[in-house]
């Protein structure tokens, strides 16, 4: 299993650079973040960064291929007022853009944006539980259904995205995701421990105490 972080933060991804594959963004996430995409990806070199595009999705898509070494663009499977962007995501794999197909809540989505083309399809499981449809199983469903589409020489991987906690981040793990992407507030949760730190704090203590009867004797 890959590791992203759902972060365009330069200090977080330097803080979890030793275990993270990747990073995913989003306007909404550059928007809070306060970020300069640019300057994020080049921290991130070559680690692959999900940049994503918007407004005029194939004119957006090409200048960021372009730009940026390390960007995989997200072109999500709808358009917001209407229709979709199968035939976009078709013409960009064409063009070796690798494609990260965003937004997709469900199996058929994801069928259908991975026969398309797109590299990477991201299921929002945070947002699936909102509508208090079962998660678990619909990540377990769009790994076996991407697997075997193997055979068929179709080459897509499923992010998980949307991750808000530790359970979901764990749930999506054991189904057999096969990446994740996690906000830095939920990686925080999932190194520390309280009794983690009490035991090493005692270790600490011991070691220093022993270290001032020898230095005594
Ligand atoms: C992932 O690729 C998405 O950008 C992100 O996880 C969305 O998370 P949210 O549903 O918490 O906004």
């Amino acid at each position: 299993m890959k590791l992203f972080l759902d972060s365009s933060k330069v200090d977080e991804a330097k803080r979890w650079m030793p275990v993270i594959d990747g990073a995913t963004t989003n306007p909404t996430i550059l928007k809070k973040d306060g970020s300069d995409i640019y300057e994020f990806c080049k921290m991130m070199d070559p680690k692959p960064v999900s940049v994503e595009a918007c407004g005029d999705f194939i004119t957006e898509a090409r200048q960021y291929a372009k730009d940026i070494p390390n960007a995989i663009i997200k072109i999500p499977l709808l358009k917001p007022y209407g229709g979709d962007n199968l035939q976009i995501i078709k013409e960009l794999a064409e063009e070796h853009i690798s494609i990260n197909c965003t937004a997709l809540f469900n199996l058929s989505q994801v069928i259908l944006a991975a026969k398309a083309g797109a590299r990477y399809c991201s299921l929002f499981i945070g947002r699936i539980d909102d509508e208090g449809v079962d998660y678990k199983l619909a990540i377990e469903d769009c790994v076996r259904v991407i697997d075997l589409m193997y055979r068929t020489n179709t080459t897509s991987e499923l992010i998980v995205g949307s991750v808000r906690s530790v359970g979901q981040f764990l749930d999506a793990v054991r189904a057999g995701s096969h990446i994740v992407t996690v906000p830095p507030s939920v990686l925080e949760k999932l190194v520390e421990h309280k009794f983690s730190r009490a035991t090493v704090q005692m270790f600490e203590e011991d070691s220093q105490s022993l270290k001032q009867v020898v230095g005594s004797a």
